[in-house]
């Protein structure tokens, strides 16, 4: 595989620093910078051992910040560019959606302008299925394909389609050479105590009530971190431009066993569940129909739930240090420890 330099904005993230450790082993001659700006999701302690490849280099910079963005472009001059930085959790979003269409949107279009002016010839959107709205729980053969109309449900994922729809409108009016993926929701190391999976978790660990939303049977489709990069590398380097991939592992759960099941799997009690007020909006079920990623680019799912979650708790188990720093709030210091007097 000939050299490349590929830029990974929101690499401090949960999937981008999976990605940059996927990259990093998967090709040792590729140059990988992440480009963040550490938000509150952000965190650099993550990308520890990455600060230690020759191959990696980190750039604390906002993807609004044209300015940063184009002196940082100009002086890597990446073969391609992958978006992963976005606000992404929908409650936030439900609380304050201003940051939401600021990052989501016109971070975006900064991406797309600077890659435009400087001709870089690849640009990868991360995208989700959440663009596609819900399923209703009692029509199971319903599955979203490329084709099914975007339909957004929350400021979250309106602002995800918004991009979406820039990054179509650039490839057909300028010929932009982009390509996105829209991914379910995915579990795995490094994901941030905000979401269900590490939250219930580390709240069962600590045991502290497991606050369930509405009634619990709200459906997601699971898919582990690292299909997921599988699934964005072969794309950026076999797929076809102008092209949007769904990426899912027919994985459908209910909340309420994913809950019970890392009860049980931490022999926690179940009268830890609490049943909360519903998320405002709260879409009942995503489902991706994954047929074309696999028949276009070969890509599956390899690693199955009952092995992943596994995988996953006992991460969490192993790395309590990461997510106390979270809970502390010490992992906002990293960067300064790190780069203070740089
Ligand atoms: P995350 O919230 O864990 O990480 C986001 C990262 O982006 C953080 O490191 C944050 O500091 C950075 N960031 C935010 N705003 C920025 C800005 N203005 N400039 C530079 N960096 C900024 O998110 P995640 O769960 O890893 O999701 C990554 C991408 O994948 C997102 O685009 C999300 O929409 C998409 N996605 C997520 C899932 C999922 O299940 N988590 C599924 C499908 C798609
Ligand atoms: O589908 C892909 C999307 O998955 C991504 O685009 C988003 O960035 C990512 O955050 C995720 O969105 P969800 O809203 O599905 O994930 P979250 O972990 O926030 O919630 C999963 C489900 O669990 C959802 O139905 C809400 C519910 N929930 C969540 C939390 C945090 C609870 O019942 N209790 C909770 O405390």
């Amino acid at each position: 595989m000939a050299k490349k330099t590929i830029i990974v904005t929101g690499g401090a993230g949960f999937i981008g620093s999976n990605f940059v450790y996927y990259m990093l082993n998967k090709y040792p001659d590729y140059r990988i910078v992440c480009v963040d700006c550490l938000t509150y999701a952000g965190n650099l302690s993550t990308l520890k051992k990455a600060l230690e490849n020759d191959n990696f280099r980190f750039s604390k910079t906002n993807i609004c910040d044209r300015e940063e963005i184009t002196k940082l472009f100009k002086e890597e001059n990446p073969d391609i560019v992958i978006n992963f930085a976005a606000e992404s959790h929908v409650d936030r979003s439900i609380k304050d959606p201003d940051l939401f269409v600021k990052t989501n949107v016109s971070g975006t279009q900064v991406l797309m302008d600077v890659c435009r002016e400087l001709n870089i010839p690849r640009y990868h959107q991360v995208s989700t299925d959440e663009v596609y709205g819900d399923l209703p729980l009692d029509r199971p053969d319903l599955f979203f394909t490329e084709k099914t109309p975007i339909h957004a449900s929350s400021p979250y994922s309106a602002s995800k389609a918004g991009a979406d729809l820039l990054v179509l409108a650039y490839c057909r009016t300028f010929k932009f050479p982009a390509t996105i993926s829209r991914c379910s929701n995915n579990y795995g190391p490094y994901h941030f105590p905000e979401k269900l999976i590490p939250l219930m978790i580390i709240n069962a660990l600590n045991d502290k009530p497991l606050p369930v939303y509405g009634d619990g049977k709200n459906v997601r489709d699971w898919l582990y971190v690292e299909d997921h990069c599988r699934a964005i590398d072969l794309i950026i380097h076999n797929g076809k431009i102008g092209e949007v991939y769904n990426v899912g592992g027919h994985n459908e759960m209910s909340n309420i066993d994913i809950v019970k099941l890392i009860c049980e799997k931490l022999g926690k009690p179940e009268s830890l569940i609490t049943y909360v007020e519903d998320r405002k909006g709260h879409d009942r079920r995503y489902a991706i129909d994954p047929t074309k990623i696999h028949d276009e680019l070969g890509w599956l799912p390899e690693t199955k739930f009952k092995d992943g979650i596994e995988k996953t708790i006992d991460w969490y188990l192993n790395n309590k240090e990461w997510w106390e720093e979270i809970i502390s709030g010490d992992y906002q210091n990293y960067y300064e420890k790190m780069y203070g007097d740089k």
